[in-house]
């Protein structure tokens, strides 16, 4: 099938190149020149494991521009992924959905196209995209003959760092319309991965245990509040498990075997009750804030969802405030953070915990020093106030540090030799935010080995 995808950020990127790798005609159309180049060039804009190759494998069905002329006349299904950014109310800002929807409508041409909300868009948004749309298009003095279209939306459920494997091997695909036929096209689109028919890449094989993977073909307003529900409750299950973290560290429980203990019941799951600084990223704090802002358009309140944010940045707090308790006196200490990305394999930073952490600490007067494997040099540019904080040795950060944080739990800190570094520091209290890290093991090399939950 011809593919257009508007807007290269994770979404639209993935959602492009893992459709030309299933082998339909992909145009991704980005404003973005230098992003356009780059991934000419075969290079991707974002840091993700397999894309580059995926990119690679996909080329001959791959093509990337600026212009929408060059991408949605003749397209069956046109994916519009751009960024839904959340204004100081909480609500998303649709400027550039607006702007995209307008441009989409000038340049359709085809018998039947669907436009497909793949941005995290508010509830409700697809019949103001369809609207936009129709506007746009009845405007236009070159109007083709025989050209129809219709709105339909289709969540994504990948998680970054993982973006591939989540795209090819879902748990499940939800589509959403009001317009049976846009439903039959998404459909078709995606029967590679439905019956699960592709080759799968070398470097993200296939799961051994996926049958066909479930689609759940519904109407529009549901299949956009399954993102958020979805989002929400994924959020409010790692907030739930930081709750009772807490509380376990009090009566003196280990919250590591409670959440096992729990997680076995099939009816509740073991996913997502990892206790630790708790979530960030783009996602969790914006959709939970959009659903409550929905909410409230309807005069409704949604306490579970508001319980799950305060519980997270508690969290937050929590994590200085353990470090206040062993040090006494935090103003002059030297506090190290490992990790600033908001979890390991991305380079995102935004919503991460290290950055309110390394505030929180630097308002009480620490000197703070972060180090990350791989988003030092975003975090250098996206926060230049802060970058003169960054290490770029491990040893940087221990030596002479009252305590060390891991914060984010990539890879390289569970693998490193840690008894190299516990002779650096002045004191060797190592806080372990995201429970991962052996206990005992960490104190028999000489560290003064601290959870989160106490
Ligand atoms: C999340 C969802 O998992 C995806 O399904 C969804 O498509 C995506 O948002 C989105 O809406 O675009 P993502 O934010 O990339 O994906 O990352 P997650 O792996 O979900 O992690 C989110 C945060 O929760 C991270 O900070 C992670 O460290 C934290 N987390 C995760 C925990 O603290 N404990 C856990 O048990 C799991």
């Amino acid at each position: 099938m011809k593919v257009c995808v508007v807007g290269t950020g994770y979404v639209g990127l993935t959602t492009g190149v893992s459709l030309a790798f299933l082998g339909h005609e992909v145009t991704c159309i980005d404003l973005d020149q230098s992003k356009v180049d780059m991934l000419r060039a075969g290079h991707t804009p974002i840091y993700e494991p397999g894309m580059d190759e995926l990119l690679a494998e996909a080329a001959p069905n791959l093509h990337f521009t600026t212009s929408y002329t060059e991408g949605v006349p003749g397209a069956d299904v046109v994916f519009v992924a751009v960024q839904t950014p959340s204004s100081s109310d909480g609500s998303p800002d649709l400027r550039y959905l607006r702007a995209a929807a307008e441009s989409v409508a000038q340049n359709l041409a085809h018998t039947f196209t669907v436009v497909v909300n793949k941005s995290t868009v508010p509830i409700g948004s697809g019949n103001w995209v369809d609207a936009i749309l129709r506007e746009s298009f009845a405007q236009r003095e070159d109007r083709p003959e025989n050209t129809e279209f219709a709105v339909a939306s289709n969540p994504e459920f990948l998680r970054e760092g993982n973006a591939i494997h989540d795209t090819l091997f879902p748990d499940r695909i939800v589509i959403g319309s009001d317009n049976p036929r846009s439903l039959e096209v998404l459909n078709q689109l995606y029967r590679p991965i439905i019956n699960q028919t592709f080759t799968a890449p070398s470097f993200s094989p296939r799961p051994e245990d996926i049958g066909a993977v479930p689609l759940v073909s519904t109407d529009l307003a549901s299949a956009e509040l399954i993102k958020y529900a979805a989002n929400a409750f994924l959020a409010l299950k790692i907030s739930y498990a930081n709750e009772i973290g807490q509380l376990a560290g009090k009566v003196g429980a280990d919250i590591t075997e409670v959440a096992r203990g729990i997680g076995l019941d099939q009816r509740i799951g073991s996913r997502f009750l990892q206790a630790g600084v708790g979530w960030g990223g783009s996602c969790f704090g914006k959709d939970t804030a959009a659903l409550i802002t929905t909410a409230a358009e309807y005069n409704y309140e949604m306490p579970i969802v508001r319980a799950a944010r305060d519980v997270n940045t508690r969290q937050r707090a929590i994590a200085v405030e353990r470090l206040q308790d062993e040090l006494r006196i935090l103003k002059g200490r030297k506090i190290g953070l490992l990790g600033i990305a908001f979890k390991p394999n991305t380079d995102d930073l935004r919503d991460s915990p290290s950055l309110d952490i390394a505030n929180l600490l630097i308002a009480r007067g620490a000197r703070v020093r972060l180090h990350d494997p791989i988003a030092a040099n975003r975090f250098r540019a996206e926060q230049p106030e802060l970058a003169p904080f960054v290490s770029d040795t491990l040893d940087g950060v221990f030596e002479d540090a009252d305590a060390v944080v891991l914060v984010t739990e990539w890879a390289q800190y569970l693998e490193l030799d840690w008894s190299k570094f516990v002779g650096l520091m002045r004191t060797p209290i190592l806080l372990d935010g995201r429970h991962v890290l052996d206990n005992d093991r960490m104190n028999r090399l000489g560290y003064r080995y601290l959870s989160m939950a106490g």
